[in-house]
């Protein structure tokens, strides 16, 4: 396929038809290799040996929407083409997992909003800056803004709540705060009701919440978006690097480490742990939940 005859946009005339009509091609081990490769330099996701298929699958499938017939063809146009760098954002759409939901791992959040709290208490005035990095479609940050609200924080108190992921499309959704009931399967129905407006199938959340969170388009695996997210007091990573390298981590947690105030934290899901990637980072454990706080740089 010359490449000059692709789709100028990238996308199929009927997307859904091709996803029906695509076949899945067999990727070679090598063609695996440097294509997972590029794909984890790019963004830190890293597709274990095991997921060659998975990859395969998703491959094709964009493969067959352009019309490119083999995978090193593709892997050239990803790295070469004038629209390599829109496909990747393409891709990056099929390669996440944006699983999410309101009142996910709720304890940790709790922490975080006493934590606050007690900051605020204790005569804190600057305004705390939160970042929910790998947002999805901005469950969790919407989450935390309801929680903050409950908890009167917000009184006097000013909250800078961002959103940031690396998939555009996902955004979208989170920017519309629309949402289905799937997203609401742990939300009581107090909440729901208090808190979004019913139309049809879909549950719009309330303006005063919708307000507080700001959505912003980042790669967490590049140092330069980090410019503009600087003295977090809380930065929630979480089941994002369940699909990460353990490098990828590493380089990720830098950032964090920079990014976060003196006294700020962080927060990860509860299946993932820094225990065996940098000591940067120390653990503090409570009852129900925990969460990270930075080393001094003296004592690393
Ligand atoms: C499973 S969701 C987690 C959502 C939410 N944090 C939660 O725990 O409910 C993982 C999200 O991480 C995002 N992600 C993956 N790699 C990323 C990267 N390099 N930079 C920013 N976001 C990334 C994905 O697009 C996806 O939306």
């Amino acid at each position: 396929m010359n490449f000059n005859t692709i789709n100028e946009t990238g996308a199929a005339p009927n997307e859904a038809e091709t996803e029906t009509a695509y076949k899945e091609k067999a990727l070679s081990e090598f063609e695996f290799r440097i294509i997972r490769d590029y794909i984890h330099d790019y963004c830190g996701i890293f597709f274990e040996d095991a997921k060659i298929q998975t990859l395969a699958m998703r491959l094709s499938f964009r493969m067959a929407v352009l019309d490119i017939g083999s995978f090193l063809e593709y892997y050239n146009y990803l790295k070469f083409h004038h629209r390599g760098e829109a496909e990747m954002a393409d891709l990056i759409s099929r390669l996440t997992n944006n699983e999410t939901y309101f009142f996910r791992e709720t304890n940790q959040l709790s922490l975080l909003v006493s934590r606050l709290k007690e900051k605020k208490q204790a005569g804190s005035i600057a305004p705390f800056r939160i970042l929910s990095c790998g947002c999805s479609s901005g469950e969790e940050a919407y989450t935390l803004a309801i929680m903050l609200d409950e908890a009167g924080v917000y009184d006097q108190c000013k909250i800078e709540i961002t959103g940031m992921d690396i998939d555009q499309k996902i955004l979208q959704k989170a920017e519309s705060a629309e949402f289905t009931a799937y997203s609401l399967r742990s939300t009581d129905s107090e909440r729901t009701e208090r808190y979004f407006l019913k139309n049809g199938e879909k549950y719009l959340l309330d303006e005063s919440i919708r307000n507080r969170v700001r959505f912003l388009h980042g790669n967490l695996v590049e140092h330069d978006i980090f410019e503009e997210i600087k003295d977090m007091d809380a930065i929630l990573c979480r089941n994002v690097f369940i699909y990460f390298s353990d490098a990828a981590i590493c380089r990720a947690v830098e950032t964090f480490y920079n990014a976060l105030a003196r006294d700020g934290c962080l927060l990860l899901g509860h299946s993932e742990s820094l225990s065996r990637i940098t000591d940067m980072f120390i653990a503090e454990r409570h009852k129900n939940a925990m969460f990270y706080v930075k080393r001094e740089i003296r004592d690393v």
